[in-house]
């Protein structure tokens, strides 16, 4: 696990793109693992902004969300279809043919996650998987006890992640109560991982995934594990990691 403390959020967001942009370039068919949030926000921009300069051609990409809400209509301009398309796909002018995000909205949950598996497996598999990380350390929708073998699944949301999430929505009962996302397993096969967190909301959860145990508790400290994982951090959302002297600080 490589670890980069950033000034502010603006240079994780430049910081992560570029680790991105390294492992799509030179590849005819890159496959991108989309997070949602608004943690790769600056991320995003910054690859667009490489597009734009000619620096990068993502137009033969592939892109795969790692969630959606479900019962969220795609239109809905806050349901992770919409959101994907307005953060990503355009912006980053790839192919809306080659862009997916789960199904939330399938009558039959379980045969539309093993659809998304089977998709990601026919592009080749994610090469460069973006995340970001819930306040109680769940990556994709995966929360705190999700099993570290999970594939694409249908999964409660908690309460603590509804509250985190109603700021998109009017009001608390308009906030979906379940989601369709990519397992932890499904994470763990990305080649690549480039996590990033801001915050200090988030200094409990970064702390606990890089010095805590292993533990289902945490979800996102499976990614001890990853054989490729990049986690940048602004000094908010590395304010609790007692080994903070030893990661590289720009
Ligand atoms: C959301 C998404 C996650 C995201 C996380 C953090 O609910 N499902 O993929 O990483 O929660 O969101 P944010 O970046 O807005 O803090």
């Amino acid at each position: 696990m490589e670890v980069v403390i950033c000034r502010d959020a603006a240079q994780v967001g430049i910081v992560a793109a570029e680790k991105v942009a390294d492992r799509l370039r030179g590849r005819a068919n890159p496959v991108i693992g989309l997070a949602t949030g608004s943690s790769p926000l600056d991320l995003y921009a910054h690859l667009a902004k490489l597009v734009d300069d000619g620096a990068l051609d993502l137009s033969q990409a592939y892109g795969f969300a790692l969630d959606e809400y479900v019962g969220l209509a795609h239109e809905h301009p806050e349901s992770y279809h919409a959101v994907i398309h307005r953060t990503v796909t355009e912006p980053l002018r790839m192919n809306p043919a080659r862009v997916r995000v789960p199904n939330g909205m399938a009558a039959d949950l379980v045969g539309a996650a093993q659809q998304y598996e089977e998709a990601i497996r026919a592009a080749g598999g994610v090469d460069v998987q973006v995340l970001g990380i819930g306040s109680n350390g769940h990556i994709g929708f995966n929360e705190p006890f999700t099993s570290f073998g999970s594939r694409t699944h249908r999964v409660p949301l908690t309460e603590q992640t509804r509250n985190d999430n109603a700021r998109f929505f009017d009001s608390m009962d308009q906030v979906p109560t379940h989601a369709l996302t990519q397992g932890l397993g499904t994470i763990m096969d990305s080649r690549t991982a480039v996590l990033v967190a801001t915050g200090e909301h988030k200094a409990d959860a970064v702390a606990a995934m890089i010095e805590g145990p292993v533990a289902i508790a945490m979800p996102a400290s499976i990614l001890q594990f990853h054989p490729d994982v990049h986690v940048v951090l602004d000094e908010a959302a590395a304010a609790k990691l007692a080994s903070r002297d030893h990661f590289h600080k720009l």
